[in-house]
């Protein structure tokens, strides 16, 4: 099933969400969900505040961008109950976009390397090292799980260029080729 997106404005973006319990019912069909949410989207990763909960888990599948790094081919993964534990390497700066914030794309600055501790599909614990791109769109998604949207990491000028754009995001003028969820309007 294919859910709305909730858009940058949207309170549940600010959430911090919380480990999951391992009886979650229905943890099958909602990362089904997600990934067919994010497929036509035509998005490589989606975070569960995205489709409105606040549940710990990301989904991530780099394959579209296989024909760029081959290493991409079928990386396809679920992260549940993910915690970055370390973050090190050399800081990149490079282009980010998100499905909650349609139309802005920034550089975004992060280390190059992470390891993380999680729970896969089959809720069993992995604790691994990712590096270069991988890692940043793991940051990137795990951001949303901090209640962290990827402009509120641009630099101060950059935010002040694209503030109008998002500002039609907070209110609800913004077109999207997907189904979005717009913020409560006051
Ligand atoms: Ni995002």
């Amino acid at each position: 099933m294919i859910l709305p997106i909730y858009l940058y404005g949207h309170p549940i973006l600010r959430k911090v969400t919380k480990d999951i319990p391992l009886d979650y019912p229905n943890l099958q069909t909602l990362l089904a969900n997600m990934f067919e949410t994010m497929y036509k989207a035509d998005g490589i990763g989606l975070a569960a505040p995205q489709i409105g909960l606040e549940d710990r888990i990301l989904v991530i599948d780099l394959s579209p961008l296989a024909d760029d790094n081959p290493s991409f081919q079928g990386f396809k993964k679920v992260f549940i109950n993910a915690h970055i534990i370390e973050k090190s390497g050399e800081e990149e700066s490079v282009d980010e976009g998100c499905l909650s914030v349609p139309n802005i794309h920034e550089k975004v600055s992060r280390q190059n390397r992470i390891r993380i501790q999680y729970l896969d599909e089959h809720l069993q614990p992995h604790d691994e090292v990712y590096e270069g791109y991988k890692a940043r769109v793991i940051q990137h998604e795990y951001d949303h799980l901090e209640g962290i949207v990827f402009v509120d990491l641009i630099s101060g000028m950059r935010k002040q260029i694209n503030r109008a754009k998002l500002n039609r995001i907070i209110k609800g003028d913004v077109k999207s080729s997907y189904k979005v969820k717009f913020a409560p309007q006051k």
